[in-house]
C-alpha cells in the first residue's frame, strides 16, 4: 500500500514507511490526515506514505524509505534501511531498540536521529496511577470480597489526603502523573536523574531527588510510582535493598518497565508485607509468564500492559512538529540520546 499525501506540493515528498503490529494502516492513515489538515501544525512537505503491513512486508521496503515511522519492528530490521535519516517511534519506551548494541552505536554515530513518542501517555498513566490509589485507600478489594461472601463487613476507609506520593522519573508521564496527584491532596515528590539542580521544581512537587538519595525518597513513601525508562542505569534498580527501605503499608505502582524492579526481590519483598501491595502494568518477561510466583499473591494487582496506550489520531501533531525539526534540523520532541539510554 502506498499513497502521496501533500496539503501543498513543494518539492519532492518525504519518504515515509510506516509499521505498527497490527495497526499500521490506521496508523498511515492518522499520519495522511494530520498532514492533509490545515490545521495548528502545517505540514512541512508532503509525505510519501508506503505500509508494512507485516513485518516481513516492512522489510522488504527497506532500501526505500527516508522516514521510519511506527514500532515493533526489529532493530536489525531498521539498521537495513540505507536512507534512513530518522525514526518515529510510535511508542514511549525505547529500550529494545537500544539494547541491540550495533543500533545504539549506529544512533551514537548519528546515522540517523530517533524520537519516541511523548505527550501522549502521561493522562491514561495518570488516571491508571489514582485509580489504584483510590482503589486501594477505599479498600475495594476487601469490599468485593467480602460482596461476594455476602457479608456486611464495617471498616474505615483511609484518605489520599495527607498521603505522600512519590514518582521515580519525571519526564513526560512521571511529570503529567505528579500534577494530578498533587491535585488530589497528596504530598508529591519527585526523583530524576539530575536531582533537584536544574531549573524550578516541577508543577506540585514538595521534594526532588537524585538517584543517588533513592533509599531516603522510597522510605519516606506511602506510594512509590515508577515511571523511568528502563536504561543501563536503571535496571534493577529497585532492588531486595532498596524495596526492604519501603514502608511496611506502602503501595508499588510499576508503570515503567518491569526490569527496573528485581522481580525475584519484588516476591519475596510482598511476601514479608514491604510493600504492602503492588500494582503493575510491567514485567521483566510479558506475557507475565502463568508459572511466575506473582499471579498468586493476594496483594498484587497485575494489568497487562495497558496503563498508557496510545491512540493513533493523538500522534499526528507530534509526527508534524517532529517532521518540521527534522527537515530544519532542529530539536525532535522525545529525541532519544544514544548515551543516556533514554
Ligand atoms: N505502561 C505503559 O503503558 C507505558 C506508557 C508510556 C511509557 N511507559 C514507560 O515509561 C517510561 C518513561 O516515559 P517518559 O515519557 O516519562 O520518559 P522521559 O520523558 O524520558 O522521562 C524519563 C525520566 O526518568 C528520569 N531518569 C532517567 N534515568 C534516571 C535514573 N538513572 N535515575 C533517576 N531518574 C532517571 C529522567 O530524569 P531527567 O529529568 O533528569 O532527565 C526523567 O525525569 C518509558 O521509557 C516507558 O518505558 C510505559
Amino acid at each position: 500500500l502506498s499513497w502521496v499525501a501533500a496539503f501543498r506540493m513543494t518539492g519532492p515528498p518525504a519518504r515515509v514507511l510506516v509499521h505498527v503490529p497490527a495497526r499500521a494502516l490506521e496508523y498511515a492513515q492518522a499520519l495522511t490526515s494530520a498532514v492533509l489538515r490545515p490545521a495548528k501544525i502545517a505540514a512541512p512537505c508532503a509525505i510519501e506514505v508506503r505500509v508494512g503491513v507485516t513485518a516481513a512486508e516492512a522489510q522488504s521496503l527497506a532500501p526505500w524509505p527516508d522516514i521510519f515511522f511506527g514500532a515493533g519492528l526489529a532493530p536489525e530490521v531498521l539498521l537495513e534501511m540505507p536512507r534512513l535519516g530518522w525514526i518515529q517511534w510510535a511508542w514511549a519506551g525505547v529500550d529494545r531498540l537500544l539494547d541491540h548494541r550495533p543500533f545504539a552505536e549506529a544512533l551514537a554515530q548519528s546515522r540517523f536521529r530517533l524520537s519516541r513518542a511523548v505527550g501522549l501517555f502521561g493522562p491514561p498513566l495518570a488516571e491508571y496511577v489514582l485509580a489504584y490509589c483510590l482503589c486501594l485507600t477505599q479498600g475495594i478489594p476487601q469490599v468485593l470480597e467480602a460482596q461476594r461472601e455476602r457479608a456486611w463487613r464495617r471498616f474505615r476507609p483511609g484518605r489520599l489526603a495527607g498521603k505522600r506520593l512519590g514518582v521515580a522519573g519525571l519526564g513526560s508521564t512521571g511529570g503529567e502523573i505528579a500534577r494530578q496527584a498533587a491535585r488530589l491532596g497528596l504530598e508529591v515528590w519527585g526523583c530524576r536523574r539530575s536531582g533537584a539542580s536544574p531549573g524550578p521544581t516541577p508543577e506540585g512537587i514538595a521534594r526532588v531527588f537524585g538517584p543517588t538519595q533513592l533509599d531516603v525518597f522510597v522510605s519516606g513513601l506511602d506510594f512509590l510510582v515508577l515511571a523511568l525508562p528502563l536504561t543501563p542505569a536503571t535496571r534493577g534498580l529497585f532492588s531486595a535493598g532498596l524495596l526492604a527501605r519501603m514502608k511496611p503499608a506502602s503501595v508499588l505502582i510499576n508503570v515503567g518497565r518491569g526490569a527496573l524492579v528485581d522481580e525475584r526481590a519484588l516476591v519475596e519483598a510482598l511476601r514479608a508485607g514491604r510493600p504492602g501491595w503492588a500494582v503493575l502494568d510491567v514485567f521483566e518477561r510479558e506475557p507475565l509468564p502463568p508459572e511466575s510466583k506473582l499471579w498468586s499473591l493476594p496483594n498484587v494487582i497485575i494489568t497487562p500492559h495497558l496503563a498508557g496506550l496510545s491512540r493513533p489520531d493523538d500522534i499526528g501533531d507530534l509526527f508534524l512538529h517532529n517532521l518540521a525539526a527534522y527537515r530544519s534540523g532542529g530539536p525532535l520532541a522525545g529525541e532519544v540520546r544514544a548515551d543516556l539510554g533514554y
